[in-house]
């Protein structure tokens, strides 16, 4: 095997050259086609970092306008794929109900060859990315028996978002500014992560010229594991979990600390940031600011930031540079939203849609992209000689 170099869980292998993300894990920078997070949270909007994302440059008004306008028009899912949605179980994990629907929308919509997905890339980009919104909403409306809201044409991306989420013929739901406004920057803090385990899918997957809808719905079954973006509804239960035991934090610490046990601290931790998130550092401060008012909240709010302070000053968490990872903070803001716990990973997925998509893209086009094979270090028997069945013991 003397040429096979091993690097198990990819953490020295570069499997690509990319121009989409930038990550500086010791210092904790992130920037999206070279703009920091920072400025993006603080003067754009989900719509218009997905087109930045998608086309390596931000949008002039027009352009936004367009794509605004595109993302309305394909925000309808076929009627047929409601039927589909009957056939869950009520109590049915809306990540398992995402991604069934986005690989059936390969069957659904037309042009999936990979000649007619790059040609029509942007096409299938856009309705991707709105059509995701729908597909969880009907998902949570199923969950709870009621009937399905169907999107508006004056309404934005976000506000449609949470008015197919929550409005309902009998309740009095209003849009609330500072509701879109913190849904729209969590989606932006979602949308790009690099080479992470479910963009990797996304590629790998893709790199068989496999289609778009296939390949993205790979994407979801990867994201829905709880070391990567499970691990926001895996914070919450946490957090649930500490408070029903009287809010004794150290318990929980020691137990992460424990090698005889599989227990790990959720929302803490990364493979490329060994420093302060600084998706986390933005949640954090959005997550103080909504849950100043909300009484209701506030118990878990305390454990979380109970848990963080003492985490920062236990030697075993900082000799192992963990620190609070976009998981942490964001399960309370969207239940401050008024999101339910199992939809928080489909919010990530939401968010990340658009940077599938441009790493897709970007894979597609590069004439030196091969199919992804990784090789192995085999550890089994050499050689055995077969016996029939009679003879074996
Ligand atoms: N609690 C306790 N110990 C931890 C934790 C944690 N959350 N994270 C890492 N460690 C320890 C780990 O046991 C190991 O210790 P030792 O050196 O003694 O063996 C050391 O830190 C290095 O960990 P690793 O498993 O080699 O690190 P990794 O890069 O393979 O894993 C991770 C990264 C994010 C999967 C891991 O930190 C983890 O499981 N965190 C909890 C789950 C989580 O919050 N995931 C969300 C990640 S951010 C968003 C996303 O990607 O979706």
């Amino acid at each position: 095997t003397g040429y096979i170099t091993m690097d198990q869980g990819y953490a020295n292998t570069g499997s690509c050259v990319s121009n989409i993300t930038f990550i500086d894990g010791e210092e904790g920078v992130l920037r999206y086609r070279g703009y920091n997070i920072e400025d993006l949270c603080e003067h754009s909007t989900f719509t218009e970092v997905s087109y930045l994302l998608l086309h390596n440059r931000l949008p002039t008004l027009e352009q936004r306008e367009n794509f605004s306008l595109l993302l309305n028009q394909h925000s309808l899912l076929h009627e047929d794929m409601r039927h589909l949605y009957n056939f869950f179980p009520r109590d049915a994990h809306p990540m398992n109900i995402l991604g069934t629907m986005v690989n059936a929308m390969s069957s659904f919509y037309t042009n999936v060859d990979l000649l007619s997905m790059r040609e029509h890339i942007d096409m299938t980009a856009t309705r991707l990315i709105s059509k995701i919104r729908t597909t969880a909403c009907y998902a949570y409306k199923k969950s709870i028996g009621h009937p399905v809201v169907y999107p508006k044409k004056d309404l934005k991306y976000c506000e449609n978002f949470l008015r197919m989420m929550f409005w309902s013929p009998v309740n009095n739901y209003e849009l609330r500014d500072d509701h879109v406004r913190a849904l729209s920057v969590l989606l932006i803090l979602h949308a790009d992560h690099e080479q992470n385990c479910s963009t990797s899918t996304v590629r790998l997957v893709g790199s068989a010229h496999a289609n778009l809808y296939a390949s993205i719905s790979a994407g979801i079954s990867a994201l829905w594991g709880p070391l990567h973006g499970g691990a926001n509804q895996a914070v919450m239960d946490m957090l649930a979990k500490i408070e029903r035991h009287g809010g004794k934090i150290q318990k929980y610490i020691d137990m992460a600390k424990d090698k005889d046990s599989s227990f790990r601290l959720s929302g803490f931790g990364h493979r490329v940031y060994k420093n302060y998130d600084p998706r986390a550092k933005i949640i954090k401060k959005i997550c103080m600011k909504m849950l100043e008012e909300e009484a209701a909240h506030q118990p878990l709010l305390d454990i979380a930031l109970r848990l963080e302070e003492a985490v920062l000053k236990d030697d075993y968490f900082l000799s192992r540079k963990l620190y609070p990872n976009v998981d942490f903070y964001s399960g309370l803001v969207y239940t401050a939203l008024g999101f339910p716990t199992n939809m928080f990973t489909v919010l990530f997925a939401i968010g990340r849609m658009p940077g599938w998509i441009a790493h897709w893209k970007e894979m597609v086009r590069d004439p030196k992209a091969r199919i992804g094979r990784p090789r192995q270090i085999y550890t089994g028997m050499r050689e055995r000689q077969y016996l029939p069945i009679e003879q074996r013991t």
